[in-house]
């Protein structure tokens, strides 16, 4: 296990559970938790498969127990995993923490087009907190527009002084947030980045400037990189060193990676752009890759 970073913004590179078993307990304000699925993804070579479902829910039952006793007395716990294991986590959270919220990111447009049966377009998120009377969550920060009655500029009769509806809500359980594509800006080379809005609202809503955000499988280092731009301090896991090297380079903790210089892959569509700027000439090798070279 290596650590990487600074106080404030911490690398652990390396398992979980063993990495969370080193924290204090008690000690984390908001765990964000976007583990394998289990649905035989490939993270960096590593597929994302148990023996058994049985097998993969012993493991979560393990690294969610360890979720917990990190969590600060008024902690806040975000979870997800693929809708069929959301229903074991729920059942099993549920001894000890309270659920307040079971959302839904939806999502207009699904990996795999299904022919015969209905496309997943949605993944579960669990909110959960150790303590109902006691959690953060800053309404205002996370209000969006509210489309009914405000919009058609309608009077609520039913106020002891009859008041235009608000303009602004709470956003309900189900959240519409695209997902990370090819060409969008923070695409990185990962098959299950979150998208930079779901964790805003999340960070937002449960943690306030200086808490501690800490995730646990952190892929791309998404929760990570928001909770920087936010003012929080972040602790970050991961076992594969090609997704720590995005973390190092997102959260701008450091150059280089073992003598390898940290830099964004270029895209295909960024490629053929420089390309016609004219500077370089690329030059597609018989494998499918490109290289550069000045005219
Ligand atoms: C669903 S992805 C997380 C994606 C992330 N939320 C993002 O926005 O990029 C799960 C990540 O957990 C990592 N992982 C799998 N097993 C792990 C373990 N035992 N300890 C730490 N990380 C692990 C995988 O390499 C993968 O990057």
């Amino acid at each position: 296990m290596e650590i990487y970073g600074t106080e404030t913004h911490r690398i652990i590179h390396g398992d979980a559970l063993l990495a969370m078993k080193e924290l204090p307990d008690n000690s984390v304000d908001l765990i964000f938790a976007d583990p394998p699925y289990n649905i035989g993804k490939n993270f960096n070579g590593h597929k994302d498969r148990w023996a058994t479902e049985e097998a993969y829910l012993t493991w979560c039952y393990e690294w969610l127990d360890l979720c917990v006793k990190k969590l600060t007395p008024n902690g806040t716990f975000y979870v997800m995993t693929a809708t069929q294991f959301m229903p074991f986590f729920d059942i099993y959270l549920r001894k000890k923490l309270d659920v307040l919220s079971r959302i839904i990111w939806y999502y207009d447009s699904s990996g795999v087009q299904a022919r015969n049966y209905y496309g997943s377009m949605y993944e579960p998120i669990l909110f959960c907190v150790k303590d109902r009377d006691n959690y953060t969550f800053n309404t205002s920060e996370i209000l969006v527009e509210a489309k009914t009655g405000a919009k058609r500029k309608l009077i609520d009769y039913r106020k002891a002084v009859p008041t235009i509806y608000n303009s602004e809500k709470v956003p309900g359980n189900v959240w519409e947030f695209a997902r990370v594509r090819y060409r969008m800006n923070e695409y990185e080379n990962h098959p299950t980045q979150k998208p930079i809005a779901l964790l805003e609202r999340i960070i937002k809503a449960s943690s306030n400037v200086g808490d501690l955000v800490m995730d646990p499988f952190s892929g791309t280092f998404t929760t990570c990189f928001v909770a920087k731009e936010l003012g929080r301090s972040s602790i970050g896991i991961e076992l594969q060193d090609e997704y720590v090297k995005i973390g190092l380079r997102r959260l701008q903790l450091a150059k280089e990676f073992k003598g390898e210089k940290l830099e964004k892959e270029i895209r295909t569509f960024e490629m053929e752009k420089m390309a016609s700027v004219g500077n370089y000439k690329l030059f597609e090798e018989p494998n499918g890759t490109y290289i550069h070279g000045e005219h």
